[in-house]
């Protein structure tokens, strides 16, 4: 019998906050962000960073501008006591930049943290250990004022190293593990123990940092949860109140947010969301929510290819193409709909300026250092309004829209055959070989036009191998070769459709003409010549378009 029963699990009736003010704020300030990469993130690594890769990430947490950064725990093995040693003797961390590291509650373990911290100018020192009631039951088997024991003997064995190591400027930090599973009131009085113990009121905050270990409510419960704390907890002033959410429903993000909401100062995540199961926080898309709705979030997140790379590279996981802000689809649309809009949104952005708004672009791509070529890509579910885009933006040619409806069928027929992705270059070739590419016996070789009363005469020769010359004249320049090749051609098709474009200098060609003919029975054809200057460009689309709707031999 299959075990998939949801009664195996209790319905919760969580924590509620009758009078809470979270929710009419918003955010308005970054918190003080804290990385917990090579700590927690290393720690949920199938193969962890050895020191090379741990010092390579830290590099690109400094320059991305994280001010703290929990380095490791440094009690737990040589080589976590090493990195820690290395980054301290080598000079590698920078004057504003604090390293914290973690230890669980025990002498010889905080004995040895410190002396991995021997001759950092600062440091935070972060202690924990579990104060939920399943833990205090099922693990630790005692009770709360037994578990509060446990924090304020931390509590006294790290005040009493900092005074043994004067030389660094210390800050306390106290996580009372799986906060969001505790009775609030429990959390508030060992806090309240430690904070005794720690006394901030004569220097230094300590730093109360309260995770959701394992997320198991929505996040609007965990913020009730913060909000509470914040207004027990006595001495707030000398506390910064930090959060630690993990991402077991996928709400991480959103519960930090509504904690800062709450009112915490500070927020501890890693980067991508890497950390134990489903991951922490992910500060990479707190951040840049905070960016894309105009806040500084002291961070800088220009150089978001290389800090996914740096990230893979170091962790050894890759990065969801859907992933927010970062993933590599995030800003490319495919269909037709979305392409149409992000065209004329990105026009009317580039005309009037002002606030960023274009539909579907939450933010400008560039920012992060990405291209534009990526926002608009073209499948099978790509329509008209995407090629047109493309073709704009990569061959600085305009598509009349005409030619727009016949060209996007072969597109698609071709998207559909391959089952795949059309690049730019390959729609080039589609359109080149339907369009472009003229039939050799119609390819203009030469041309002399002369305006005599009031008319264009014109003299051009056609054809790769063999050669013909078409005389006539015209009130224009497409009359006058008309009428030329009418000599030679029976029932000569009607000119139905015509567009001429100056290219954009840098392109190989001048200029470009579409041409479409329409013979009696209805039968279209339709061609595009390009030219050093416009007269070659129209010949040679007129000659192409009625070349391709006529058998060679139809030239007498
Ligand atoms: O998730 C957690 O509770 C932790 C603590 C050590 C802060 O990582
Ligand atoms: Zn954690």
């Amino acid at each position: 019998m299959s075990l998939y029963d949801h009664r195996r699990y209790a319905q919760s009736f969580p924590f509620r906050k009758k009078d809470r003010r979270w929710p009419d704020r918003s955010i308005t300030i970054a918190p003080v962000w804290a990385s917990v990469d090579l700590r927690d993130g290393n720690q949920a690594l199938v193969s962890p960073m050895d020191s090379q890769r741990k010092l390579r990430l830290f590099e690109l947490l400094v320059r991305m501008g994280f001010k703290e950064i929990e380095v490791g725990f440094p009690a737990a093995s040589t080589t976590e006591f090493q990195f820690v040693r290395s980054l301290i003797e080598e000079g590698h961390i920078p004057e504003d930049v604090t390293i914290q590291v973690l230890s669980q509650v025990r002498e010889d373990l905080i004995v040895r943290t410190f002396e991995a911290l021997r001759g950092a100018r600062q440091a935070i020192i972060h202690i924990y250990n579990s104060v939920n009631p399943v833990q205090r039951e099922q693990v630790f088997r005692l009770d709360r004022k037994g578990v509060r024991k446990i924090a304020e003997n931390g509590a006294r064995m790290v005040f009493h190293q900092a005074s043994l190591h004067p030389d660094t400027a210390w800050t306390f930090e106290y996580s009372p593990e799986s906060y969001s599973d505790t009775e609030p009131e429990f959390a508030v009085e060992v806090c309240s123990a430690v904070q005794e113990i720690w006394k901030p009121e004569t220097g230094q905050k300590v730093i109360f940092n309260l995770p959701a270990t394992v997320e198991k409510t929505t996040p609007n419960v965990f913020a009730d949860q913060i909000e509470w704390f914040l207004d027990h907890l006595p001495g707030r002033e000398h506390v910064t109140v930090s959060v630690h959410t993990h991402n077991d429903r996928g709400s991480a993000v959103a519960a930090a947010e509504l904690a800062v909401m709450a009112g915490v100062d500070r927020v501890e995540g890693t980067l991508f969301g890497n950390g134990e199961r489903t991951g922490n926080m992910d500060i990479l898309t707190m951040a840049m929510n905070l960016y894309s709705s105009g806040v500084d979030p002291c961070l800088d997140l220009s150089f978001s290819r290389e800090i996914s790379d740096i990230y893979t590279e170091c962790t050894g996981l890759p990065v969801s193409p859907r992933h927010p802000w970062f993933g590599e689809l995030v800003y490319t649309a495919f269909s037709g709909s979305h392409q149409d809009a992000i065209r004329k949104g990105m026009a009317s952005y580039r005309k009037k300026g002002g606030f960023w708004s274009v539909p579907y672009l939450p933010i400008d791509p560039e920012d992060l250092g990405r291209q534009y070529d990526e926002v608009v890509r073209i499948n099978s579910q790509s329509g008209k309004s995407g090629l047109a885009y493309v073709f704009e933006r990569d061959h600085g040619i305009f598509l009349p829209p005409w030619l727009l409806p016949e060209f996007s069928g072969h597109v698609q027929t071709e998207s559909e055959k391959t089952g795949s992705e059309i690049s730019s270059s390959r729609l080039l070739d589609i359109f080149r070989t339907r369009y472009l590419d003229t039939p050799p016996e119609w390819i203009l070789q030469g041309y002399e036009v002369e305006s005599r009363e009031k008319h264009i005469h014109l003299q051009a020769t056609v054809g790769k191998l063999e050669k013909r010359t078409f005389e006539g004249k015209g009130n224009g320049i497409v009359e006058a070769l008309r009428n030329a090749l009418s000599k030679h051609i029976s029932r000569l098709p009607e000119i139905d459709q015509f567009t001429e474009q100056a290219l954009s200098s840098g392109t190989r060609a001048r200029a470009i003409c579409f041409v479409r003919t329409k013979s009696t029975d209805g039968t279209c054809f339709s061609a595009a010549g390009e030219g050093e200057d416009s007269a070659e460009a129209i010949l040679q689309a007129v000659l192409s378009a009625v070349g391709r709707g006529s058998h060679p031999e139809a030239l007498s």
